[in-house]
């Protein structure tokens, strides 16, 4: 019997080598494997498919006793023990011998790009083929790269880093640009908060992203692939590398490295992380030109995000009109892995179709706050997302109805943050995230960030500015004796978001608005006087 305990990063933090080094000293055979995203539960243990978790080195015996308990019934004077031991009797929200495919986090998604997820070892080439790995490309490299550009478009893939750009579209671009070198870049920067798709994916099944990108390197007829990953992620890192060199006799003679960004938030907005690429300052370039056609040193690039490669081998063994077109809603075609973090219950990666509602993702799903209070509002997106009100629990995940709401699904990241949380600072942290990663080049983000905190203090405040208030003196005072009126204040914060969203020259001030004014709108009472 083998033991399977995962060596992600996450379950790693939580101390899933001391439960594996503690069933070895019991001398059982332990495999490491991809985590299977329900993060609640790390350090997970599968034995013969039954989960246990959150597991402590000191409940390594009882659950071998709990196994032996199972195939010997003769053991009864044992249980007791045995179930004093038990996660569920210490918070309720453990798992103590459950079938793992069973368990409704796991058996309610439509897993296609984390397939894999739990299942496999994740530097293992054997694991990977005896799961369908090499399928797509083999299917691929069979045909022309303009039959698998169509197959691409036929499925409906779209850009999966936050911009939902059909994938198809920017691979032919790519593919009929002028010029004889052409490069495939992946953005693996994932900056957004409470996100970890892309680190899950690099970590877990780091071949399928090797392969999805070598099938958009046929396509578009590029000989090197850079991956481009945030210095924060060192385990993705270093399971890149080890499977870039495994999967070499592979890809050949496609050819791919790994870059280590430093940790500039802007350097996962496509221009800025090319320009890091060629060792240049991390800055966002105008564009156009766009990168499909000018790119890595000037020459036509693919610029894709790991979840969008990383689905490409799923569609290409399938053929475009594979489960991934026939899933989804409206234009947003397959399935979102889903990241549900923040103050919620059951975090985790959630692989689902488009169309979910964020009611059923975090009170079905995620079983609400984890503090047990009032959900009051949801960041989906990332920093740069709106809040969500709960009276919009209802939409749809998908990018045109979210967008038709003053809302993106970016990245797929679902914050959850409960009835303590103060809208109106969240408003003000967002102007200051955004003043701290400017890349500085337009004015609109570079000043207006910093003009943006000030404004937010200042309708906080009644009004007044710092600078002029009068301490001691109530607001109402201070605002008459400047003659600024919090209404003035608010007015001059709507044109600024005006300004930022249609001058910035790139997402980063551009988004800013979102969640100031998605803050503004649904929780005004937490912008008021006197807090
Ligand atoms: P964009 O809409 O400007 O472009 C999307 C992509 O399509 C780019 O690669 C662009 O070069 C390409 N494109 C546009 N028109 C094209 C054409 N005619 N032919 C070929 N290619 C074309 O969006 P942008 O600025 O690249 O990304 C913004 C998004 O990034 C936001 O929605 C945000 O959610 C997301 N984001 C994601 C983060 C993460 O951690 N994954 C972090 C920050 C932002
Ligand atoms: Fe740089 Fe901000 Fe302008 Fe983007 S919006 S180019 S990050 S200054």
């Amino acid at each position: 019997i083998t033991v399977r305990i995962s060596d992600d990063a996450l379950a790693l933090a939580c101390g899933a080598n001391a439960v594996a080094a503690e069933f070895k000293r019991l001398g059982w055979q332990v495999q490491r494997v991809s985590s299977c995203g329900m993060h609640w539960l790390e350090p997970l243990v599968e034995i013969d498919g039954l989960g246990f978790g959150p597991v402590t080195p000191a409940d390594v015996a009882s659950i071998i006793l709990h196994l032996r308990e199972g195939r010997d019934p003769s053991a009864p004077d044992q249980r007791d023990e045995a179930h004093s031991m038990d996660p569920r009797l210490h918070g309720g929200d453990g798992i103590w011998g459950e079938r793992i495919e069973r368990h409704p986090f796991i058996a309610g998604q439509q897993r296609l790009t984390f397939a894999r997820a739990g299942r496999t070892r994740p530097l293992n080439l054997e694991d990977y083929a005896a799961t369908g790995g090499w399928a797509g490309l083999n299917r691929a490299r069979a045909m022309s790269p303009a039959d698998v550009i169509a197959e691409v478009l036929e499925s409906g893939l779209r850009g999966r880093g936050g911009a939902g750009f059909p994938a198809g579209i920017k691979w032919r671009t790519v593919a009929e640009a002028a010029g004889e070198r052409k490069y495939i870049v992946c953005n693996a920067d994932e900056g957004d908060s409470g996100t970890f798709a892309d680190r899950m994916l690099m970590e877990g099944d780091p071949f399928q992203l090797i392969e999805g990108m070598a099938i958009a390197a046929h396509a578009v007829g590029a000989g090197q692939g850079y991956i481009y990953v945030r210095s924060e992620y060192p385990h993705a890192i270093a399971k890149l590398n080890a499977a870039i060199a495994l999967a070499e006799p592979h890809i050949a003679p496609f050819a791919l490295e790994v870059r280590v960004g430093a940790g500039a938030y802007v350097c996962g907005e496509e221009t800025s992380l090319l320009n890091s690429i060629e060792g240049k300052r991390g800055e966002v370039r105008a564009k156009p030109p766009l990168p499909a056609l000018e790119g890595l040193f000037g020459r036509p690039t693919l610029v894709n995000n790991v979840l969008t490669l990383a689905a490409v081998p799923h569609i290409l063994s399938e053929g475009g009109a594979s489960l991934y077109a026939q899933l989804g809603h409206g234009r947003s075609r397959g399935t979102k892995p889903i990241q549900l973090a923040g103050n919620i219950r059951h975090g985790g990666i959630y692989e689902t179709a488009f169309g979910i509602t964020l009611h059923e993702l975090i009170n079905d799903i995620g079983g609400g706050t984890a503090s047990g209070r009032p959900v009051k509002a949801v960041q989906v997106g990332g920093p740069l997302g709106a809040y969500i009100h709960t009276d919009q629990f209802h939409l749809p995940f998908d990018y045109e109805a979210y967008a038709a709401n003053d809302a993106l699904i970016g990245h797929g990241g679902v914050v959850v943050f409960d009835d303590s949380a103060d809208m109106g600072a969240l408003a003000r942290f967002a102007f200051q995230f955004c003043a701290a990663e400017s890349c500085g080049k337009c004015t609109p983000c570079r000043i207006g960030s910093t003009r943006g905190v000030e404004l937010v203090d200042r309708i906080r405040a009644g009004g007044t500015r710092a600078a002029d208030r009068v301490e001691g003196l109530p607001q109402m005072h201070n605002a008459a004796k400047t003659g600024r009126s919090r209404e003035e204040a608010l007015q001059l914060l709507e044109d600024l978001c005006d300004t930022m969203q249609h001058a910035s020259l790139c997402a980063l001030g551009g988004f800013t608005p979102y969640p100031v004014r998605s803050a503004l709108k649904y929780w005004p009472e937490d912008f008021a006087d006197g807090l």
